[in-house]
């Protein structure tokens, strides 16, 4: 993914292009099992995708529940760019796409079902730390002329209650931009995320004179600190970048990481991580 995306802005794209084709290269692979295609399905066995975008002017768009297509930040991006609205849901969302175009795909691969049909036997449903390993794709970009974008597409939490929605498709929790200050991104358990409006807080950090590390580090603090919470049984990771290119990653538990491209070198790196 970010290698697409870094090749989309050498050749001078937009940053909104580069994070939307990268979320594509992940929704596309069916071995990426929280993602796009192949994502694992909701207990009923259904894949329900849940995406957002947010582009340098503050304008965004997303997508909620969307089964039977693939690409969810495609369509995200269409109904910001192409419909009076920001966000759409279920049946509706996919009659926008086939108005679109888009074809009606399977999104239940065989490993999936397997999978869940394993699932099924004991049907225990609780979070697990750092399947997050690989969970909801965020990326955000800064292009040439230093404008900067995000995106987050995900297949949300395993196994969820059908209907259940996390926080990659609410702009502010899953993903926030503020063009002047930066953007950040979530993964890991949304239902934590959303209690904190987590993107939002680490753009408001950074525009509040903290670095992107230390307000990623300040949204986990916020979580961990809460009454009662049981943060050692959830993992939560984000990812944020400001105006002159600085990035930072900080997570609850060890497992998260971030891929960064930069000065021609696509390089992972193990995020910092609280724990407690
Ligand atoms: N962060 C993805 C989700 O909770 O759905």
């Amino acid at each position: 993914a970010t290698k697409k995306a870094w090749d989309l802005l050498e050749s001078g794209s937009s940053s909104l292009d580069a994070v939307e084709q990268g979320c594509m290269i992940e929704e596309a692979d069916v071995n990426n099992q929280s993602v796009g295609k192949g994502g694992l399905p909701d207990r009923d066995g259904n894949v329900t995708l849940d995406a957002c975008i947010m582009n340098s002017k503050g304008d965004c768009g997303s997508v909620v529940y969307l089964k039977n297509i693939t690409h969810a930040i495609s369509v995200a991006r269409k109904i910001m760019e192409e419909t009076p609205h920001v966000m759409l849901a279920g049946v509706g969302a996919e009659k926008f796409a086939y108005s679109l175009g888009y074809k009606k795909e399977k999104l239940l691969t065989d490993k999936s079902r397997l999978d869940w049909l394993d699932w099924k036997l004991k049907s225990e449903y609780k979070p697990i730390i750092n399947i997050e390993n690989h969970d909801t794709i965020g990326m955000l970009a800064i292009d040439k002329n230093g404008d900067i974008s995000g995106g987050c597409t995900t297949s949300g939490l395993a196994y969820k209650m059908s209907g259940r929605v996390g926080d990659s498709p609410i702009i502010g929790s899953g993903l926030f931009i503020d063009n002047e200050v930066g953007g950040a991104v979530a993964t890991g358990l949304g239902e934590e995320v959303v209690k904190t409006v987590g993107s939002f807080l680490v753009v408001e950090l950074m525009r509040n004179g903290y670095s992107p590390q230390k307000a990623c580090e300040e949204a986990i603090r916020r979580i961990v600190s809460k009454k009662n919470s049981n943060y050692k049984d959830f993992q939560v990771g984000y990812i944020a970048i400001n105006k002159s290119g600085e990035t930072g990653s900080y997570s609850i538990h060890d497992g998260f990481s971030m891929t960064k491209y930069e000065n021609n070198l696509n390089k992972t790196f193990k995020s910092n991580y609280y724990s407690g």
